[in-house]
């Protein structure tokens, strides 16, 4: 009877079946309960045993198959519990690893800065092309025509066909006065805005000069506008800045498109006033060009320069940098050395 000894071998192998995780018990279930298992196997084989043995090899074949599904099942229930209380040991509520943030370049940081001091006085932003013509660089602003600024050695002027230097009027922007003579150009008095944006300079690449930084400039045209405004505007602006004990000193100065032109110094915010190496031991450090807007160029823009006046002022993004974070060579600022990026506020 050899179907009944091999009944007999796996009822005895069944009982104590082991597996460690559920993989191993699947491998189980297939070896004796698939299609192909070895009880399947056994359940065929049992068409070919005699009737009068079927009743006793019938009950002990339904025996055998009832103990491998208990037992794989009990198996499966162990398995469970024992994922379930490794998740158990899972603190969900702990903060995950931080994520490395980028940083802020310093000078978006401080461009955001100047931006959010002079918009809490009703300043806007207005933005223009960095590849400009002639006219709203320089000649909607008052340059004369031989002007040094309109010099090669300035201004980076753009060939208008490829390897022909001929005379040409496309540039790209020494300053971003050149927005303020699109906004003019383009809107009515009231006009409060701020231009920041990238220009060139065609210079030698030092620690001190680069062939183009960032500048944030500034123009307020309406009835009344007077020089007490733009010094009460700029002070405030330094306050903000670099802190309320910030004094300001206004030199006069010449720009072709304001009149009368200043030049305006900070008190040191190194040693507060005192005389420094940073300040050349003149306790001030100049940080801004301004005055009131040419009334040439109000009358170039369409504005009449009886009816309104106004102020204009424009800064170095990097030189505001240099004096917040004392950053003292230019080219940091280009080069995307993360080491020096990283320093600077995360977003
Ligand atoms: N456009 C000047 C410059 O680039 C700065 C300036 C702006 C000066 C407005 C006076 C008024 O140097």
């Amino acid at each position: 009877m050899a179907l009944k000894d091999d009944i007999k071998k796996l009822l005895e192998q069944v009982g104590d079946l082991k597996a460690a995780n559920a993989e191993e018990l699947e491998a189980l279930r297939i070896k004796y309960l698939s299609k192909k298992g070895e009880i399947t196997a056994l359940f065929n084989e049992f068409r070919n045993v005699p009737n009068d043995q079927k009743r006793e090899l019938g009950q002990l074949l339904n025996q055998l198959r009832q103990q491998a599904e208990t037992r794989i099942s009990d198996l499966r229930e162990q398995i469970n519990e024992k994922c379930q209380q490794s998740n158990d040991k899972l603190d969900l509520t702990r903060t995950p690893d931080p994520i490395t943030l980028g940083t802020r370049h310093p000078l978006s940081l401080v461009r955001e800065e100047i931006i959010d001091i002079f918009s809490r006085i009703g300043f806007t932003v207005a933005e223009g092309p960095e590849v400009e013509d002639d006219k709203h660089v320089y000649g909607m602003l008052n340059f004369a025509p031989e002007h040094p600024a309109r010099d090669m050695q300035d201004t980076f002027f753009i060939e208008k066909e490829i390897g022909v230097q001929k005379p040409t009027d496309v540039l790209l922007r020494s300053h971003t006065s050149s927005v303020q003579t699109r906004v003019m150009t383009s809107q009515k008095p009231p006009i409060r805005v701020l231009c920041p944006g990238r220009v060139y300079r065609n210079e030698a690449i030092s620690a001190r000069a680069h062939c183009f930084f960032h500048q944030v400039e500034g123009l307020y045209i309406d009835k009344n506008v007077s020089f007490a405004d733009l010094r009460e505007a700029l002070l405030y602006f330094s306050k903000e800045m670099f802190g309320a004990d910030t004094k300001i000193r206004l030199r006069p100065s010449y720009f072709p498109f304001t009149e009368p032109s200043a030049e305006m110094d900070i008190s040191c915010n190194i040693c507060g006033g005192k005389g420094c190496s940073f300040c050349k031991g003149t306790g001030w450090v100049e940080i801004l060009g301004c005055g009131m807007v040419d009334p040439n160029v109000l009358e170039a823009c369409g504005i009449d320069s009886k009816l309104y006046s106004g102020f204009a002022f424009g800064m170095g993004v990097e030189r505001i940098t240099n004096l917040k974070y004392r950053v003292k060579d230019l080219r940091l600022f280009s080069e995307n050395d993360v080491r020096f990026l990283k320093q600077f506020e995360s977003c």
